[in-house]
């Protein structure tokens, strides 16, 4: 059985499924998404996510398609359509088609798009080996708060890492701080064993994972602040790790050419990378 879709109301098979030329997503990227990761059959943190999504939409004025518990129907059917338990959900959500002109007309019928991915489950031992980053400069707009699909800069930058054999990219802002990943979230640990992430601001998107670890970190009583960090406070770190959805927890053992602490996964990400297993486990 091949891959099936979901575009406005109906399930397609994936290489058949299209939006029009005129959609206001492929003309000037307005168009918002999220990423949720599925795990024996369940949503990890379903509900944050469809919070952030209707929050990206607001942000935007763009009409919300439906409601939750009508998207997490639509999530349902499309993992059983594609008999998924363990992979992740994407959905797009657009502004709609209209002639291309730079200011939007109102009442717009949004356009939405979701697809499955089938993927391997949750493994430990995986996200115990360290990756590579390198930093690149932060080129984007000044609304990295919203998910939004104009993505390019991060395409960029993500390929650029991938060409110099890194897993991921820290971008770098005009005072030299890192603002996060080109798709997740970026932290480190000093060397009192406090854990450093950026704060919530327009400069970073706010990840679900993200907020998933400080309330872990908070519960367990491990050292944390939000903040920013340098990129050569970063290079001086103890341990550095990077978080996603579909990337979940992974060490980073290495930034440009400096070896961070021992050049191996550092205790506190692994406990870190154990606490998130468990918390995906209970959703389980
Ligand atoms: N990206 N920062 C950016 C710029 C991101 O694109 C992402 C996620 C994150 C982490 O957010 P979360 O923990 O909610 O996944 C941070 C998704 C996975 C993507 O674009 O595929």
């Amino acid at each position: 059985m091949g891959r099936i879709a979901y575009v406005n109301g109906r399930y397609v098979p994936h290489g058949m499924a299209q939006v029009h030329i005129e959609d206001r997503g492929f003309q000037f990227a307005d168009s918002v998404y999220e990423v949720i990761a599925v795990q024996g059959g369940h949503l990890i943190d379903g509900d944050e996510h469809l919070d952030r999504l209707e929050r990206s939409l607001r942000e935007l004025t763009i009409t919300s398609p439906m409601s939750h518990r009508s998207l997490k129907l639509v999530i349902r059917e499309l993992l059983r359509q594609n008999r998924i338990t363990y992979g992740s959900i994407y959905m797009q959500v657009s502004r709609g088609q209209a002639d291309r002109d730079f200011p939007f007309p109102e009442g717009l019928k949004p356009t939405l798009v979701m697809t499955a991915k089938r993927l391997k489950p949750f493994d430990y031992k995986l996200l115990y080996n360290g990756v590579k980053v390198v930093s690149i400069a932060d080129i984007r707009w000044k609304r990295c708060d919203i998910k939004t699909v104009s993505l390019l800069a991060g395409a960029m930058g993500k390929t650029f890492a991938k060409k110099q054999g890194a897993f991921e990219a820290w971008q770098i802002d005009a005072q030299g701080f890192v603002t996060e990943g080109t798709a997740s979230n970026a932290w480190i640990v000093n060397s009192d064993g406090t854990l450093i992430t950026r704060a919530l601001g327009a400069d970073i998107l706010g990840g679900i994972t993200r907020k998933a670890i400080l309330k872990l970190a908070h519960k367990e009583g491990l050292k944390y602040v939000e903040r920013a960090f340098t990129l050569e406070e970063a290079k001086a770190a103890q341990e550095a790790f990077t978080s996603s959805s579909t990337m979940f927890i992974r060490p980073v053992v290495q930034i440009d050419d400096s070896k961070i602490g021992t050049g191996e996964p550092g205790e506190f990400c692994l406990k870190v990378i154990k606490l998130y297993g468990d918390y995906m486990e209970q959703q389980t």
